[in-house]
């Protein structure tokens, strides 16, 4: 099976109440991880690609890598663009083979926005390939996302109907308290989402794919075995799961998960050098970082987004 688009994953999701992981990807083990999860339960899944990624693997990695995966796994897999800064970055991704892009305008007044969006839609269309666009800022620091608190707005259910309906999106991403990174609630605050935001916008635009950023749950187990391990990060704090399974019921369709993949990752490897200090063949570390990847997914697929069994 070829790569696909994101239209039929999301429509099927929609009416079946439940959401397609969208993991990001950096390097083999990764990807090799993420699809043997989404192998073993049969289950769709977006692989995504921020502007980071591409700089630190290459594009032309990243897609080889994908392509074997998709001829290794048989299910259907699409490949997105994560983040997209700006229209050449998404024309670039599209001519090389990508099958999604987000196009993320969240930081630009609204027309300006509107402007962007629909150029990436109107050559993203001419070539078959699905658009995600974002409205709302989630707050968090990723490489190359980085949006302080005081500029984290939530998505305004006024503005939706007239931004899909200017810019011709497939999906969209939005702000209801989610946020990018491994510290998304303060200790001691009570993790919170607005679901009254998420209703509104479903009652709006029925049947129209909801997307979520910032959705890890930074799983306590993998951060105290990286604390344990000589790490340290204080205070990680996540998305509770049982507010995402919540939303993969309602309009969302597609939630992104990243840090906890590089949480998992990271425990393993601390792990098994604190256990093994003379081991220094990468094979022996990275194969189970590759394992801990393909726990996490699995975990996610059953417990989070529902989509076990729906490739
Ligand atoms: O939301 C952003 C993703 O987690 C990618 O992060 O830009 O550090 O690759 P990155
Ligand atoms: P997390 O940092 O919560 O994993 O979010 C990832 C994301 O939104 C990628 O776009
Ligand atoms: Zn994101």
């Amino acid at each position: 099976m070829p790569l696909v688009t994101t239209k039929k994953m999301f429509e099927a999701a929609y009416q079946g109440g439940y959401a397609i992981g969208a993991f990001n990807v950096n390097n083999m083990e990764i990807i090799q991880g993420i699809v043997q999860a989404a192998t073993k339960l049969n289950a769709p899944l977006i692989l995504q690609v921020s502007a980071g990624a591409r700089k630190y693997a290459n594009h032309t990695y990243l897609t080889k890598l994908v392509e074997a995966a998709v001829a290794e796994a048989g299910l259907p897999i699409a490949l997105h663009l994560d983040h997209g800064p700006d229209f050449e970055t998404c024309k670039s991704c599209i001519d090389g083979g990508f099958t999604s892009v987000m196009i993320d305008g969240s930081h630009l007044p609204f027309e300006e926005n509107v402007a962007l969006t629909k150029e990436v839609v109107d050559y993203a269309h001419s070539k078959g390939v699905t658009v995600e666009g974002e409205l709302g800022q989630l707050a968090g620091i990723e490489d190359d996302v980085n949006v302080s608190e005081e500029d984290a707005s939530f998505t305004k259910p006024e503005e939706v109907e007239e931004f899909v309906s200017r810019t011709g999106v497939d999906s969209l991403a939005i702000a209801i308290g989610t946020s990018h990174g491994a510290y998304k609630f303060k200790p001691g605050q009570k993790p919170e989402l607005r679901f009254d935001i998420l209703e509104e916008i479903e009652r709006i635009l029925p049947g129209f794919p909801i997307v979520l950023h910032g959705a890890s749950s930074v799983v306590p187990e993998f951060v105290e075995q990286i604390n344990k391990f000589g790490g340290d990060l204080p205070d990680a704090i996540g998305i509770p799961e049982e507010m995402l399974r919540k939303a993969a019921g309602m309009a969302v369709c597609k939630i992104n998960i990243d840090s906890d993949l590089r949480l998992a990752m990271t425990a393993a490897v601390r792990k098994h050098m604190a256990e093994n200090p003379g081991h220094f063949d990468p094979r022996q570390y990275l194969a189970p970082a590759r394992d801990a990847i393909e726990g996490m997914v699995a975990h996610k697929i059953e417990t989070v987004l529902g989509c076990a069994g729906k490739a």
